[in-house]
């Protein structure tokens, strides 16, 4: 059974991917999964690829174990593993609870690497996994910190796991988009002070961000997705990170 695997399927990119996916075709099924069930149902009632949806809390180990024990009794052939749960605050270091703080990284990093190292032994030569990290990935960003963090930490794995897997003819991309119209700027604002990324600009649609992001993931190891990232990447190449944390500290206050 050949299958494409989503997490944070219920929403904004995620959702887009597992459009995007059905749209393509050959699949026998796509697994989604995110918390909100009632979503992910309704998202497979506008399918033509049948949606096998998995209600799981990533931040729970046992979830993940979960979805471990389902993997190792259909033993299917998992050809797209995208992951795309994940979560964001705007807030300097004391806006913050550390519960907020924990399970951005738990999502963001611990839950991706350990989805991703349970799907790899049912991947098989041409398959796919796509890990959506983010431009924050590039340079640090006071006022997004650990999100940028998280994410730099997720592209570093990401890069690195492409040439573990190589030899079995699987690729990995990693996907770092600019901003894009989701829900994640409603889940960003919700701290003590999220008026500190005051605007988002040149936000991108989910659906364009999750075709390139499919496209690319033939090819490229890091995929920007859109010309506001592109730039960015190769300005926090070329210049010292102070220049950049710079700019985004005006920026942010836009
Ligand atoms: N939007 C942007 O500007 C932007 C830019 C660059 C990168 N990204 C990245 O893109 C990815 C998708 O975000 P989005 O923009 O599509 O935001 P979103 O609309 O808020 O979607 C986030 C998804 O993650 C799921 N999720 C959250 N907590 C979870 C948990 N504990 N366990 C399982 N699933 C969980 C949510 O589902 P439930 O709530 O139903 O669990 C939802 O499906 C994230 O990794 C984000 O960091 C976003």
């Amino acid at each position: 059974m050949g299958i494409a695997i989503v997490t944070g399927a219920s929403s904004g990119l995620g959702r887009a991917f597992v459009r995007r996916l059905d749209e393509l075709g050959g699949l026998d099924e796509i697994w989604g999964i995110a918390r909100r069930e009632e979503r992910l149902r309704e998202l497979g009632e506008q399918l033509r690829t049948p949606l096998r949806p998995l209600a799981l809390d990533l931040t729970d180990e046992g979830s993940v174990e979960e979805l471990a024990a389902l993997l190792a009794l259909e033993k299917p052939d998992v050809r797209v593993l995208v992951c795309a749960a994940g979560f964001g605050k705007f807030g300097t270091w004391q806006d913050m609870t550390l519960g907020e703080t924990a399970d951005m990284i738990d999502l963001n990093c611990k839950a991706a690497v350990a989805v991703t190292a349970g799907v790899l032994p049912y991947m098989s030569r041409g398959s796919r996994v796509v890990e959506i990290c983010s431009c924050a990935a590039f340079q640090p960003l006071p006022g997004l910190n650990v999100y940028a963090a998280s994410k730099a930490f997720l592209l570093s794995y990401s890069r690195a796991l492409r040439w573990e897997v190589a030899p079995r003819g699987i690729r990995v991309t990693a996907v770092c988009p600019g901003w894009i119209r989701t829900e994640f700027m409603q889940v960003a604002r919700d701290t003590k002070n999220g008026r500190t990324v005051r605007h988002c600009l040149l936000p991108q649609r989910p659906e364009t961000v999750a075709r390139r992001a499919l496209r690319a993931s033939h090819l490229l190891a890091v995929a920007t997705c859109g010309p506001f990232a592109l730039v960015q990447r190769i300005a926090a190449k070329f210049l010292p990170n102070c220049a950049i944390m710079a700019c985004w500290e005006g920026l942010r206050r836009l």
